[in-house]
């Protein structure tokens, strides 16, 4: 529990900080790598950009201070984040310079308004978030049998597959010759990528797409692109071009908190959209392969058969109910729906007694399938998400 003193001064400022939140953390972000510009290679320049990061951060903050002495309803915000910084190789020395340079950002944009008593309630919660994720953060690096310093592990690309002409698979192959990592179906690893063209190294997360084998793992990679407005994605660009048969990349053991409960027996619903369907992917051939009495439904969307990726991997499978819906169809098309997606018309083949729902794609899709699902009377506590980017949902439900 917080002192009542802290929380008094908490509940007070609140307001004020979540009214500057973002302008604290774009200050923070600023100096933070300004002093630390080697931090460069571990924030992802593109969020940087679009404001995301920032948005992210400061979300958490917001809901972690107003939370914190309920430790049931921050807890999947802990889960998330710990995940993300232990596929990062996020260390506890490096939980001080944030500290140092988040606590300077707020006194830098609240200015005398920042009393000491104020300063003193924000560093305690500051360093109650931290406490908590540096102590998640170690089990999961002790239970992957790694230290932050050896969170990467070089693999080598042992088969290339392009999914149409909007993504590729690579399967890897660790190089070491011990054993691939065990993971759940869900997880991702983060992916390294040398870029000197601006002189900086990249982590990106890609979810793993097939079930564990025990050799190897495979990702699938959609290409962003650029456009007039937008430059090219530059790690998916990069693996596109580099990422050859041969080729070799640090990559980070598994981790990742929309996995399947493998000790569970209960229906395993599986909705996406776009490139969403990598962890869906990986979760249906477990249950196929694995868990052939568990009942699955597995929902994609894609735009049209072109834009469909991974759809070779589609087998059918007893216990695996199927909707394949394109939105964007063209005459050869031969999904199940075409035209827009709505989970209300579906109910009855979707909902099911007992079941989990895990839900992957565009932000907008995913809240508009968790309202269609608690709508339809499902509990919350049911519906599991995975945003591929910095996740602004969770902080705020
Ligand atoms: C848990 C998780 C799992 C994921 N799984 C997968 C997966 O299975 N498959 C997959 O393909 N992806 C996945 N992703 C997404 C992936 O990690 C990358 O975000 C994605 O590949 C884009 O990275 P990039 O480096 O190519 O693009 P970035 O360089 O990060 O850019 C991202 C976007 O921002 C735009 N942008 C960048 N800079 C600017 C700027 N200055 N102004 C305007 N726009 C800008 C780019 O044009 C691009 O559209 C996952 C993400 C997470 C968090
Ligand atoms: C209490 C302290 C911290 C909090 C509250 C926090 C919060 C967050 C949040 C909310 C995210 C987004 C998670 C998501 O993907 O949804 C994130 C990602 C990240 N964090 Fe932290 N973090 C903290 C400490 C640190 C530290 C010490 C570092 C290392 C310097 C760090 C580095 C990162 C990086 C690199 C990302 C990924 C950013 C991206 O790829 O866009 N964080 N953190």
């Amino acid at each position: 529990m917080l002192a009542p003193n802290h929380r008094a001064t908490i509940d007070a400022t609140l307001p004020v900080v979540a009214a500057n939140a973002t302008a604290i953390t774009g200050c923070f972000y600023g100096r933070m790598l300004t002093a630390h510009p080697e931090l460069r290679n571990l924030f992802n320049q593109g969020n940087q950009a679009s404001g995301e990061q920032k948005q992210a951060l400061a979300g958490a903050v917001y809901a972690y201070a107003q939370h914190c002495d309920a430790p049931g309803t921050i807890e999947p915000l802990l889960n998330r984040i710990a995940h993300k910084h232990a596929s990062l190789g996020i260390s506890p020395d490096m939980y001080t310079i944030v500290g140092r340079h988040l606590m300077a950002a707020i006194g830098e944009v609240l200015g005398d308004a920042v009393t000491a008593e104020i300063a003193e309630a924000w560093d305690t919660v500051y360093w109650r978030f931290a406490g908590e994720l540096i102590a998640r953060e170690a089990v999961l690096y002790k239970d992957a049998g790694i230290t932050p310093a050896s969170f990467l592990r070089e693999y080598e690309v042992i088969e290339r597959v392009a999914e149409g002409d909007v993504a590729v698979s690579l399967r890897l192959l660790p190089t070491d010759d011990k054993p691939a990592p065990a993971f759940k179906p869900g997880q991702y690893v983060s992916v390294q990528v040398d870029l000197p063209e601006i002189g900086l190294r990249q982590l990106r997360q890609y979810s793993l797409s097939d079930a564990a084998d025990g050799k190897t793992l495979r990702i699938t990679v959609k290409q962003e692109a650029g456009d007039d407005a937008r430059p090219d994605g530059l790690v998916s660009m990069h693996l596109a071009q580099h990422a050859e048969v041969g080729s070799r990349w640090l990559v980070s053991n598994p981790f990742g908190d929309l996995a399947l409960d493998l000790a569970a027996d209960t229906p395993v619903v599986m909705i996406s959209a776009g490139v969403g369907v990598t962890p869906m992917v990986a979760m249906r051939q477990h249950l196929r392969r694995l868990q052939p009495q568990r009942q699955g439904v597995f929902v994609h969307v894609a735009a049209h058969g072109g834009r469909h990726i991974l759809k070779r991997e589609l087998a059918p499978a007893a216990n695996i109910a199927e909707l394949i819906v394109y939105d964007d169809a063209r005459d050869e098309d031969r999904g199940d729906h075409h035209g827009r997606f709505d989970l209300a018309e579906h109910a009855a083949a979707i909902v099911q007694s007992d079941a989990d729902y895990y839900l992957c794609g565009p932000l907008a899709f995913m809240i508009a399938q968790r309202d269609a699902l608690l709508g339809l009377g499902v509990a919350a506590e049911r519906v599991h998400f995975e945003v591929f980017g910095p996740d602004l949902l969770t902080a705020t439900l």
